[in-house]
């Protein structure tokens, strides 16, 4: 196994050690697995993906709290002496991974950028993507679900980012939205499952939400 891949790894493993299960090594290693499967069927620099895939998160915006030092990734790179070529393609591809609001376009430069971002969107979706979005919502404190909430098509980063809807407002402002944003067809093809997966939770949980008023029996 390449080492640079094993330091970082063992880096990343000790940062995300007591983070809240949305966001933490497990979802890390998860979109490493994906990434890399797409990087083979997509024909992807699989050491570049690799390690951005490992990186994607350390700088992530819902979770710089003050005082964390900017950049980890740029510092990083720079003590494992990373090739500097390496190095600024992996912060580009970096770069490229967040999804911003449902109005924000996302574009990638690279097919190792594109497979990164699809594995990142891939974990958010499915039986996963869902278990992820309500312990993320419950972690803000957001509602399981308010029926009569507005549902918003973020167009400007701040506003997705400060959003107080409930979490089943967040499958419609994203992960409903996410299999037509992907990138690669390897990615399509596995986000077809999850996607049909998430329709029927959602049947499921209005049909259990609306049990004895008169709606569902309609
Ligand atoms: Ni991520």
């Amino acid at each position: 196994m390449n080492t640079l891949i094993e330091k970082t790894e063992k880096y990343v493993r000790e940062v995300f050690a007591n983070s809240e299960g949305s966001h933490d090594w497990h979802h890390i290693d998860r979109v490493r697995r994906l990434a890399c499967y797409l990087a083979e069927q997509e024909g992807a620099d699989l050491f570049l993906v690799e390690m951005a895939a490992l990186m994607h998160d350390l700088d992530d915006r819902k979770y710089h709290i003050e005082g964390m030092p900017a950049n980890r990734s740029e510092t990083l790179l720079k003590k494992l002496e990373v090739d500097s070529a390496d190095a600024t393609a992996i912060l580009q591809i970096i770069s490229e991974v967040s999804y911003r609001g449902a109005g924000v376009e996302t574009p990638v430069s690279s097919s190792e950028s594109a497979v990164v971002q699809d594995a990142d969107r891939l974990d958010a979706i499915g039986a996963i993507g869902i278990g992820r979005a309500f312990a993320y919502g419950g972690s803000r404190g957001r509602a399981l679900y308010h029926p009569e909430e507005t549902l918003v098509m973020h167009d400007h980063p701040d506003q997705y980012y400060s959003s107080r809807n409930s979490t089943i407002a967040h499958f419609y402002e994203k992960l409903l939205l996410l299999k037509d944003r992907l990138h690669t067809d390897a990615a399509r093809k596995v986000a077809d499952d999850r996607h049909a997966f998430m329709l029927r939770f959602l049947d499921q949980f209005y049909a259990e939400w609306n049990f004895g008023s008169s709606s569902s029996q309609e």
